[in-house]
């Protein structure tokens, strides 16, 4: 007998769902070392850097993984992973991702259009992304503290007098619009929270959380990005803008359930006031201000759900009471009062002088 001959190269469904599979375990290694390396670089640029690498690593191993499970229907199961892919110096991370990036093209080349269009979709917008990736993350330095600062910044833990001083005023007007962007440049705590908890935690947690805490974190890097455009475009010199990270420091040495607890807690216990804020910016024509506001507004109704699921799924992974959580958020209250206890009376001397010459430096500016 005989037949008609294949008329294009057909590779294995079952094959494809393995190379797909291994592509997965890579790009969670890589989202994972990005949160890892967070804390360690200075630069904001690169922590954001960082930020979006991890997230849209993120989405692509989400889309592959859910490739490999259509491919594999109805049964759903990735393989195992084959080796444990370590990533622990800035140098093996550009590694990965060189390398990655040439992963996919060979599998785009060699991919059937016809019968694995899908995929193809998913590696050629995850190629994109690795080259933009391999180019922005080039000069990636670790330095040897943590948290690693730009020293560009007038850098103070505390980063504005009110977390010392209740007694010193929010503000009106220029004194607000100020406040507001150094608060959104000071959520470089919340950023670096959430690079660590994404690494500390993934492992206990599964990828579902993994996905989520990078998106998590790449919000967290847009918001720090927020505060620091706005500064600029108004002209103010970073050497007079406080850069600081009290939160991320009084939960450091601790386990990475308070950093959960944390960056759920603290990072949206202002959401009451974001909509009222962003409606005094329309009042006074700043329309940057209020938008960013109000895109925030809308991260942080997210996050305050991830920080309530992900802390009672976490406390009954351990096998502890899920519904034990409130004492986890007291216990970070403490934290953070035990590390403004610590602020010397020349702290506050230093941060008031700093925040005040600031709002006089944006007064004189607005004329
Ligand atoms: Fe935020
Ligand atoms: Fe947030």
């Amino acid at each position: 007998m005989s037949y008609l001959p294949p008329t294009r190269e057909l590779r294995e469904r079952l094959d494809t769902a393995r190379t797909l599979s291994r592509l997965f375990y890579r790009e969670e290694a890589l989202v994972l070392a990005c949160g890892d390396f967070i804390p360690w670089v200075a630069r904001l640029e690169t922590k954001a850097e960082l930020g979006r690498t991890a997230w849209e690593c993120a989405v692509a191993a989400d889309a592959l993984r859910e490739r490999v499970f259509e491919l594999r229907y109805p049964s759903r199961f990735l393989d195992e992973r084959a080796v444990e892919i370590g990533v622990a110096t800035a140098d093996e991370l550009r590694g990965l991702l060189r390398s990655q990036r040439d992963e996919y093209r060979r599998y785009l080349d060699a991919a059937d259009e016809l019968a694995d269009g899908p995929s193809i979709r998913i590696a050629d917008s995850a190629l994109r992304d690795k080259k933009r990736q391999t180019g922005a993350l080039a000069a990636l330095d670790l330095a040897e503290v943590d948290p690693a600062r730009d020293a560009d910044y007038f850098l103070s833990s505390f980063y504005w007098p009110d977390v010392l001083d209740p007694g010193y005023p929010y503000g009106e007007g220029i004194a607000l619009q100020v406040r507001s962007a150094v608060s959104h440049l000071n959520e470089v705590w919340a950023v670096e929270t959430a690079g660590r908890i994404l690494h500390d935690l993934s492992p206990e947690l599964g990828w579902e959380f993994t996905a989520e805490a990078a998106r998590w974190l790449y919000d967290e890097t847009r918001h720090m990005l927020m505060g620091k455009e706005r500064l600029e475009a108004w002209g103010l010199p970073n050497a007079m803008v406080p850069l600081g990270g009290y939160i991320y420091e009084a939960w450091r040495g601790e386990d990475a359930l308070y950093g959960l607890g944390m960056l759920g807690y603290f990072e949206t216990k202002n959401i009451g006031r974001k909509r009222e804020r962003a409606a005094a910016f329309h009042e006074m024509g700043d329309a940057t201000s209020e938008i960013d506001m109000e895109f925030d507004w809308a991260d942080e109704t997210l996050h305050a759900e991830y920080g309530r699921r992900w802390l009672r799924r976490l406390l009954e992974v351990r096998g502890d009471d899920p519904e034990s959580w409130p004492q986890v958020l007291e216990r970070c209250e403490q934290l953070v009062r035990a590390r403004i206890e610590e602020a010397t009376p020349e702290d506050l001397e230093r941060i008031r002088a700093c925040a005040d010459a600031l709002v006089r430096g944006a007064e004189q500016r607005a004329g």
